[in-house]
């Protein structure tokens, strides 16, 4: 009983070796054989919000110092998990095809609550980014090697890998010495490398041109704060504060525009099942109609007129929406970047989300639920606190077999 607990926990937990460059992390499976090798440098720089509005930069490097509890081998799936700091991981996640692996996502959590590296954040969440990683193709039985600079963008985190050495299945419990590169240290011809695949071009485009690329990026839209009243001399019904911008597509052509709040106009209604929010400015109408369904209310409809810059008059409007559903009572909240697809022709993105269409209590804010996006706290917590627990028993576990590995000679840890 006592040696499957150890086992088990071994298999969950790795082992870790710290190494002055890098962070290093060998995963074994429930037999303690070598099944994950992993070799990686990598920089975080992250934006995050500080008192008085401001956003500052956090520029930090994965510490050589890493517990690698969370990664675990299978057959055909396997995953990276490197936990750190005050409550930060890094974690990667891997699929087997037959003769080739990749890795499929990588999420980064971080703690706004640690505050040697985000002093002053307003947040104290943990907040967690996905992104893809071009990691694929990589044969069976081979590592994985990149000592070129990577740098991955999403919302908020840049994350830039470099001397990256993974092997995601390992066979027989010894690490191959064959590499598959990337194509980025590879010396010239980037023809016939399979090794990385660009996020979004097309390389197999020969005969036919590549598709023109969108528009290029707006910076982020302002954040507007809306009010609706019943009457000039009460307080408001419906309040929405949010950033927002449309993606219009037309034939060929996909356009992107800001709601600019400073040239927009305010109107719209309270009623007990439904409250709409009509926003004008010069390059958009917006009209979003909230159901109340007794004890919860949605955005049902969304209706948008935009005046492309072609000067064509684009309208989509969708009356069966579910989206952005909290209890009436309460506010709606996603603070982060929100893509919600409308009509084929039309994406709406928000950014920093706060709505509350019905029962406005004294014109503020009633608590938020959070979206998805946001929430990864309420599920860390009791994590957080397993993690905890189990990391004390792992200790007492671990100093228990090291005293046993001490006593025989000739095991060789790695
Ligand atoms: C990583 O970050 C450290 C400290 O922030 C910096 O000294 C180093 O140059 C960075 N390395 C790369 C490759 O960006
Ligand atoms: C934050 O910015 C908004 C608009 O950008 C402004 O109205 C508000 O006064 C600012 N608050 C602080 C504390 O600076
Ligand atoms: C690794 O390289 C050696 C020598 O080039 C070769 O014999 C062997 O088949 C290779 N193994 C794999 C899995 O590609
Ligand atoms: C990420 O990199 C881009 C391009 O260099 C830069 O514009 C952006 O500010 C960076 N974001 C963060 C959070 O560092
Ligand atoms: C690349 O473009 C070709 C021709 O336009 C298309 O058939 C193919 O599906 C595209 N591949 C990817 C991965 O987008
Ligand atoms: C609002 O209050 C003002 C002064 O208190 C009053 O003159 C006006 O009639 C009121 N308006 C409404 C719609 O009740
Ligand atoms: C809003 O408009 C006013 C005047 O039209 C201008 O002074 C101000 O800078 C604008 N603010 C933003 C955020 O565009
Ligand atoms: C929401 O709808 C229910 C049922 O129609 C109603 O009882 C309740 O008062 C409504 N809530 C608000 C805030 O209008
Ligand atoms: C609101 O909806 C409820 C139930 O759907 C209905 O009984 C009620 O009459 C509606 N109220 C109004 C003002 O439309
Ligand atoms: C959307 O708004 C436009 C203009 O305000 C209107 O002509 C159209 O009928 C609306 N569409 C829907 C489905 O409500
Ligand atoms: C928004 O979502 C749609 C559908 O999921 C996707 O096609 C589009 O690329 C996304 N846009 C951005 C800017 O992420």
């Amino acid at each position: 009983m006592f040696r499957h607990a150890a086992f088990a926990l071994l298999f969950a937990f790795g082992c870790v070796i710290h190494l002055s460059r890098g962070a290093v992390v060998n995963v074994r499976d429930k037999d303690g054989k070598l099944c994950l090798y992993a070799n990686v440098m990598l920089n975080f720089s992250v934006s995050y919000a500080t008192s008085g509005n401001k956003t500052d930069l956090a520029e930090f490097e994965l510490p050589s110092q890493v517990m690698s509890n969370g990664s675990k081998c299978d057959n055909t799936t396997s995953t990276l998990k490197l936990n750190f700091g005050a409550g930060h991981s890094w974690s990667m996640n891997f699929t087997l095809n037959g003769r080739t692996y990749q890795a499929d996502s990588i999420t980064f959590s971080y703690n706004l609550n640690d505050s040697t590296i985000f002093p002053k954040s307003t947040l104290t969440d943990t907040l967690s980014v996905s992104v893809r990683p071009h990691i694929t193709d990589v044969s069976t039985d081979t590592s994985y090697s990149c000592k070129s600079k990577e740098t991955i963008q999403s919302d908020s985190v840049n994350q830039t890998l470099w001397n990256v050495l993974i092997q995601a299945f390992i066979s027989n419990g010894t690490q191959s010495k064959n590499l598959t590169s990337c194509s980025a240290d590879l010396p010239t011809t980037p023809t016939a490398s399979p090794t990385t695949v660009a996020p979004v071009t097309n390389t197999t485009t020969a005969s036919t041109p590549a598709p023109t690329t969108p528009a290029p990026t707006l910076p982020t839209p302002t954040t507007g704060k809306f009010a609706i009243k019943p009457d000039e001399n009460s307080t408001a019904c419906l309040l929405a504060n949010f950033a927002l911008r449309i993606g219009v597509k037309h034939g060929e052509k996909y356009q992107e525009i800001n709601l600019d709040p400073n040239v927009t106009t305010v109107s719209g209604s309270c009623s007990v099942n439904t409250s709409e929010l009509l926003l004008v400015s010069n390059a958009m109408t917006i009209a979003l109609t909230f159901t109340n369904d007794t004890k919860k209310f949605h955005l049902q409809a969304v209706n948008v007129t935009a005046n492309l810059s072609s000067g064509l008059v684009v309208s989509e409007a969708n009356g069966s929406l579910s989206l952005w559903e909290a209890a009436v009572g309460s506010s709606y909240m996603c603070n982060k970047e929100q893509n919600v697809t409308i009509t084929s022709q039309l994406n709406l993105f928000t950014f920093n989300l706060q709505v509350q269409p019905f029962a406005v209590k004294k014109g503020v804010f009633s608590t938020a639920e959070e979206c998805f996006l946001d929430s990864d706290l309420s599920f860390l917590v009791p994590i957080a606190v397993g993690v905890a627990l189990s990391f004390l028993i792992v200790l007492v576990l671990l100093s228990y077999l090291i005293g046993r590995r001490k006593s025989r000679t000739g095991y060789q840890s790695v």
